[in-house]
């Protein structure tokens, strides 16, 4: 990698709850020398997330920001905000983190932080996504990477990929079929945002010339 590529990629820092297994596949993605990111954090709200030790067998400092040490939600977001101030992060990464932020933390960082939901967007907010996609019959379902507003699962576009519903599935068939593309999509996104070929633009995601072929590729079905 040449000084340049190096100096240019972007520092991000990958919050999550859980598992992590977006987080696994951003951190595999980041592997690539011409990868416009790198992975220099991991943090978690819950301490016994497994994603944490995922994150330090694959070389990333993890750690814990026990969300239950902190009387309000303003002191915890106090407490990541310093981690992320330390390590000079320039781009957070929601995977899986299932804790609410301020709105004060969330507008500090507006075009900065994106997050993956597991829904075709703007339909399912919030949980259960899949069993809601099951009782209402949709055709289609899928993920969406979007930037995060203060309103849950409302902020704008960078890219989704669908699957198709189909007879005889039960939410867990469903989920397994949706994740597979949500770790194609994610690491995906994060390139076209962190190599500029998507910047927000008035409330939606403009993609640059250059990336127009790429976000094809992100529908899949
Ligand atoms: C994913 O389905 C993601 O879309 C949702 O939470 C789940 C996290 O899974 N926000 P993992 O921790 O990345 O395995």
């Amino acid at each position: 990698m040449s000084a340049q590529t190096q100096n240019t990629r972007k520092r991000v820092a990958i919050l999550i709850s859980g598992r992590g297994s977006n987080m696994v596949s951003l951190i595999e993605a980041a592997r690539a020398s011409d990868y416009p990111a790198e992975i220099v954090l991991v943090l978690s709200n819950r301490p016994d997330a497994a994603g944490l030790d995922r994150a330090r067998e694959a070389g990333i400092p993890a750690r814990a920001i026990d969300h239950k040490a902190y009387p309000d939600r303003a002191g915890f977001d106090a407490a990541l905000q310093r981690e992320l101030e330390a390590a000079g992060i320039e781009l957070i990464v929601l995977a899986g983190f299932m804790r609410i932020l301020t709105d004060a933390f969330v507008e500090s960082w507006a075009g900065r932080m994106i997050n993956i939901h597991p829904s075709l967007l703007p339909l399912f907010k919030g949980t259960h996504t899949h069993e809601r996609a099951l009782e209402a019959g949709v055709r289609l379902h899928g993920c969406t990477v979007h930037y995060v507003v203060p309103e849950l699962d409302a902020g704008p576009i960078v890219a989704q990929a669908a699957v198709p519903v189909l007879p005889g599935d039960d939410a867990d068939t469903l989920a397994a079929r949706v994740i597979v593309q949500e770790h194609r999509l994610y690491p995906a996104a994060l390139a076209l945002i962190a190599g500029g070929g998507a910047v927000l633009d008035g409330g939606r995601v403009r993609l640059a010339e250059a990336a127009r072929d790429a976000s094809a590729a992100l529908l899949s079905l």
